[in-house]
């Protein structure tokens, strides 16, 4: 049996979910970073700690992944949990069963759900109706497990968040959202350099900046790319053509054509900028390989924070 218990502050998140970067606190996100790099250096060590031995998670996925079905199922398996691995197709959910129903059926026999759909609407629907803890796991609204991970490896490698300048170039979309909500919250300043058609959501971005004149950071939204780069310690990206757009294809490519993270823009960047990406990467496109291949880039060791910064949600949502 493992001797490490279950560190005192757990329960750090407020309520019983994990959906957005806006029902934390910059308390709560700082302390579940601090949680993540004990847990990160337990493992490290050779340190068992199986806090949610006898646990089940589902992972119910309405779209593909890599990340975050990786580590979420080996981060269970670490704690000592299990994970199970539940398509959207092949529940009956894909046949027309509610989101309530499920949720109120799952709650029976498993311990938390996490889950990767498409309308935000839907997570919120289940967290609703389930009794056991909910985790967003990408929803098009929101990837807040990302920003916790980007969050780690920026403390990580510059040892602080608050101060620093985040630079977005590209779509407004799940990743951008939430990176912004976060680093108002940490006190970051965040820029996103994006066309005119493809600004963050209004909503978010109000609260973002509301956010942040309580924390002293600065949220920007312009359509030029150089702008929002200016002075950057991180640069970031992701794809312009998110799941479930593929049909806009064509369009967007032409959109963000002028949006390319490459050597030539990220000279506008501090010289010793991190660059981002939640991955996965279309090179070429959104950022040229001399950019996400080159020195500056951390892409690797964030994706590789995804597992430590869940293992944390975990343990704090269900030992
Ligand atoms: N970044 C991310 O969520 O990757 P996956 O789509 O592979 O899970
Ligand atoms: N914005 C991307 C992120 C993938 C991890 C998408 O939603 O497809």
């Amino acid at each position: 049996m493992s001797s490490i218990t279950v560190p005192a502050q757990a329960k750090i998140l407020n309520g019983k979910d994990f959906l957005t970067m806006k029902e934390s606190t910059p308390a709560a996100i700082a302390d579940l970073l601090k949680l993540a790099q004990t847990i990160k250096g337990k493992l490290q060590a050779g340190e068992e700690y199986t806090p949610l031995k006898g646990k089940t998670l589902g992972m119910i996925f309405e779209k593909s992944s890599t990340r975050t079905r990786v580590s979420f199922e080996v981060g269970m398996m670490q704690l000592g949990g299990h994970a199970l691995f539940l398509s959207g197709n092949d529940l009956q959910i894909g046949r027309g069963e509610s989101i309530s129903d499920t949720a109120k059926v799952l709650s029976e026999y498993i311990d938390g759900i996490m889950i990767r759909t498409f309308e935000h609407e839907k997570i919120m629907e289940l967290a609703e109706n389930a009794s056991i803890p909910v985790i967003n796991g990408l929803t098009d609204l929101a990837h807040p497990c990302q920003v916790l991970a980007d969050f780690l490896t920026v403390i990580e490698i510059k040892g602080q968040l608050k101060g620093l300048k985040m630079s977005y170039i590209g779509d407004g979309n799940n990743v951008a959202n939430s990176l912004m909500v976060g680093c108002a919250k940490m006190g970051m300043d965040f820029s996103i350099g994006c066309p005119e058609d493809y600004k963050p959501d209004e909503k978010v971005v109000n609260y973002a900046q509301k956010v942040a004149e309580s924390t002293g950071s600065n949220i920007v939204v312009t359509t030029s790319a150089q702008d929002a780069i200016h002075n950057a310690d991180i640069v970031y990206s992701d794809v312009w053509t998110s799941m479930g757009q593929e049909i806009e294809n064509g369009v967007r490519l032409e959109a963000f054509k002028d949006y390319q993270i490459n050597n030539e823009l990220v000279k506008q960047a501090k010289s010793d900028y991190l660059f981002m990406h939640c991955l996965p990467a279309h090179r070429g496109e959104e950022v040229t390989g001399e950019v996400i291949d080159g020195p500056n880039s951390v892409v690797f060791h964030q994706a590789g924070n995804r597992l430590h910064a869940q293992k944390a949600v975990l343990v704090d949502l269900m030992s």
